[in-house]
């Protein structure tokens, strides 16, 4: 078995030798053009250039969750996309989300604000009935979320494609139920794949409809969110504040109002990083039982795009 490895602005040689030692056997090698065609690939953001010599592939596999970058080039007709599913990284989502959900519910910005001036200040208690957490997207990542929220004895929502059952969370479904969870919720949390259907879903169209005082989180993908509407909202005193994660341009411009809003807390896309040894072990077994013919989780429907 040959596997190619060709993954932008990633360290590629401890891929290479994670993979050879999982793999035992198989021929590992970091893609050069003109290289031979392989069995697999392993791949972070390949060049159009990589897809088109390497047209027999069986596998490409997506050394993150999010498959939206790779579903808009032209892939080879031959082979199955299949997506890191989990792979550490929900834990990681539910202790960035609840960080996120819990600082702004107990004001802790606003205390450290205080602090930092000398001031030993009060605020009163606030009711986590009144904070309502809606999770858009229940897969992998969401599900993790939302239950890591109820620990917390939030009253959590959740919105996803098809319909859920899920202990102590109030599901909606498809494009029918999307404003009757909106209207219910006090705290966005999008974790939606980026797809034609979800790309800016955030829009101010949506987010009017969310509870007056709302709090936006995104760590799914920039282009969920459009950015001016939420500035908009931000500013006219709809929205309490927003947590982003993820833009439209990474990194963020310099030049770009998220920075300096003072309703907004920006971080560098790192609410849940890919994990080198979880993601080249899933990566192998998923490889060695599509090399068997057997059922692989995580292939991605490209009628779907996720
Ligand atoms: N910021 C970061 O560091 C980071 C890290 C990892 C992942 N991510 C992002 O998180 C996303 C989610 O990851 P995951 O592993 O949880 O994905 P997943 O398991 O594929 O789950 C996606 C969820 O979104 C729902 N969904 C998809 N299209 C929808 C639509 N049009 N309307 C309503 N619901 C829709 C799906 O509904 P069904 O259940 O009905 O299919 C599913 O519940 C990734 O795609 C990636 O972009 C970000």
């Amino acid at each position: 078995m040959r596997v190619t490895v060709c993954c932008a602005n990633t360290k590629i040689e401890p891929w290479l030798d994670g993979l050879r030692a999982a793999l035992p056997g198989a021929t590992i090698e970091a893609w050069q053009p003109g290289a031979p065609v392989a069995d697999h690939a392993v791949v972070w953001a390949p060049p159009q250039q990589f897809l088109d010599e390497q047209a027999g592939l069986k596998g490409i596999f997506n050394i993150g969750a999010g498959v939206d970058a790779l579903m808009k080039l032209r892939l080879p007709a031959s082979a199955r996309v299949v997506r890191l599913d989990d792979a550490g990284m929900s834990v990681q989502m539910a202790e960035f989300v609840c960080h996120a959900v819990i600082r702004h519910f107990r004001e802790l910005d606003g205390y450290e604000a205080d602090v930092a001036q000398g001031r030993w200040s009060y605020r009163k208690p606030r009711s986590r009935a009144e904070f309502p957490v809606g999770v858009m997207g229940l897969g992998v990542l969401g599900v993790r979320v939302a239950r890591a929220l109820r620990q917390f004895d939030f009253p959590v929502l959740g919105w996803s494609r098809s319909p859920k059952t899920i202990d102590g969370v109030e599901c909606f479904a498809g494009p029918a139920q999307l404003d009757a969870f909106l209207v219910r919720t006090r705290i966005l949390v999008c974790l939606l794949p980026l797809t034609p259907d979800t790309e800016g879903v955030m829009n101010r169209a949506n987010l009017a409809k969310l509870q007056p005082g709302a709090y936006v989180i995104n760590v799914a993908r920039g282009a969920h969110l459009v950015d001016e509407d939420l500035i908009a909202l931000l500013d006219n005193g709809h929205l309490a504040g927003a947590a982003l994660d993820v833009f439209r341009t990474e990194p963020l411009p310099a030049e770009h109002p998220f920075w300096r809003h003072p309703k907004i807390a920006v971080t560098p896309h790192t609410s849940a990083r890919t994990l080198r040894q979880e993601s080249i072990a899933q990566i192998a077994a998923k490889m060695l039982a599509m090399e068997r013919g057997e059922p692989v989780p995580g292939v991605v429907d490209p009628g779907r795009g996720y």
